[in-house]
C-alpha cells in the first residue's frame, strides 16, 4: 500500500485527480485529500504531523495562490502559499523520505521566445504570480529529495472558474466578444493532466532507482492564441456569437502575461511513454462534460 497526499485537492486539478483515481480504483493506493480548511500548507506543524502520521510515500502539491492580477498586490500572500509553503512541504519529504509531484507553471517564461519553451531554457517570470513559482520550484530543487516539477499552462476543467466556462457563458449571454490574439500557447485539460501524474506515480513507485526526477513540461499538444480557442469553444458549442481578435492592450490588467507561453513536450512523452491528446480533441470532451452538468 502506498499513501499519498493530495494538497489544493478541491481545485481544478484536484478534483480532476479524484475523478481520475476513483476510475482507476487501484486498491494499491491510498489517497489523503486535503484542502486549505484541512491541511493548510503554509502550516509548517500541520504539514509535519499529517506525512508523518499518515506514512505519507508521495505529496501531490496542487495548492497554489492562483489569482494571477490579485498577487501582484497581494505579494507577501502569494510568496507564502507559492514559495514559502512549497520550501516547507520539500523539507518535510526530506525529513519523512517521501518523494513530490509538484505542479508549477508556463508563467516562470517571459514570452520573448517564438519556438516552444523546453525544460532547460532560461526562466524570467514578469509577474509576481511567475516569480513566487518559480521560487517554490527552486526551493524544491534545493533540497535533496526525489521531485518532479511539472510545468502546465492554460488549465481548464469541469471545475472552479476558467476560460472555457467563462466564454462558454459569454456566448450565450452576448452576440459579440473580444478575445486576445497576441498571447500563444496551448490549453491543459486538467484530467488530462492527471492521468500524466498518475502514470509519473506509478513510475516513481516501482522504479525503486528512480533516476528521473527533474522539471518537465505538460499540457495538450497544439498551439493557439486566447482568441482561436475562444473561437473553437464557441464552435463546439454551436454558438453564433462574433469574436474579434484585439491585441492585450485593449484590456487593462494587473499582471503581465508572457505572450508566447507554448511548452516543448518531448521529455515528458519520451520518459514516461506518455501519449497526449491536441488540446481540439480534449476540449471537445470538456465541453460535452461541461454541458451534461
Ligand atoms: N489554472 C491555470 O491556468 C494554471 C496554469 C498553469 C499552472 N497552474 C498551476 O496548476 C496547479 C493547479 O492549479 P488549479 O487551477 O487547479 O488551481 P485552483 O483551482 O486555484 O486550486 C488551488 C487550490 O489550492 C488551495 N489552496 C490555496 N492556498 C492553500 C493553502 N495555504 N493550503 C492548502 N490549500 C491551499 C485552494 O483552496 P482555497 O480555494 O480554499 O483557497 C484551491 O483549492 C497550481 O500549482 C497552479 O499554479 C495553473
Amino acid at each position: 500500500m502506498r499513501n499519498i497526499l493530495i494538497t489544493g485537492a478541491n481545485g481544478q486539478l484536484g478534483r480532476s485527480l479524484r475523478d481520475i483515481y476513483s476510475n482507476m480504483n487501484d486498491a494499491l493506493l491510498q489517497i489523503h485529500y486535503t484542502d486549505s480548511d484541512s491541511l493548510d500548507i503554509t502550516d509548517l506543524e500541520s504539514l509535519d504531523s499529517f506525512i508523518n502520521n499518515n506514512k505519507i510515500d508521495l505529496i501531490i502539491n496542487c495548492a497554489a495562490y492562483t489569482a494571477v492580477d490579485k498577487a501582484e498586490e497581494d505579494i507577501e500572500n502569494c510568496y507564502k502559499v507559492n514559495s514559502i509553503a512549497v520550501s516547507n512541504i520539500a523539507k518535510c519529504a526530506k525529513k519523512y523520505n517521501s518523494s513530490i509531484i509538484h505542479i508549477s507553471t508556463d508563467y516562470v517564461f517571459d514570452g520573448k521566445s517564438h519556438i516552444p519553451y523546453k525544460e532547460s531554457d532560461s526562466t524570467n517570470p514578469v509577474s509576481v504570480y511567475g516569480k513566487s513559482k518559480l521560487e517554490g520550484e527552486i526551493a524544491l530543487i534545493e533540497q535533496d529529495i526525489n521531485y518532479i516539477i511539472i510545468r502546465t499552462s492554460w488549465l481548464y476543467s469541469l471545475y472552479g472558474t476558467n476560460f472555457v466556462k467563462t466564454i462558454t457563458r459569454l456566448c450565450s449571454e452576448r452576440d459579440s466578444l473580444n478575445v486576445v490574439y497576441d498571447q500563444i500557447g496551448t490549453p491543459t485539460y486538467a484530467p488530462d493532466l492527471a492521468n500524466a501524474i498518475f502514470t509519473i506515480a506509478k513510475t516513481m513507485f516501482n522504479d525503486s532507482n528512480f533516476l528521473k526526477k527533474g522539471i518537465y513540461n505538460f499540457s495538450n499538444l497544439g498551439v493557439c492564441s486566447w482568441y482561436d480557442f475562444a473561437v473553437a469553444i464557441a464552435q463546439i458549442n454551436g454558438f453564433k456569437t462574433k469574436i474579434t481578435p484585439v491585441d492585450s492592450n485593449t484590456f487593462v490588467v494587473k499582471a503581465k502575461r508572457p505572450h508566447y507561453s507554448v511548452l516543448d513536450k518531448t521529455k515528458i512523452i519520451d520518459t514516461f511513454k506518455l501519449t497526449i491528446p491536441y488540446w481540439r480533441d480534449s476540449l471537445k470532451n470538456a465541453i460535452k462534460g461541461i454541458n451534461s452538468i
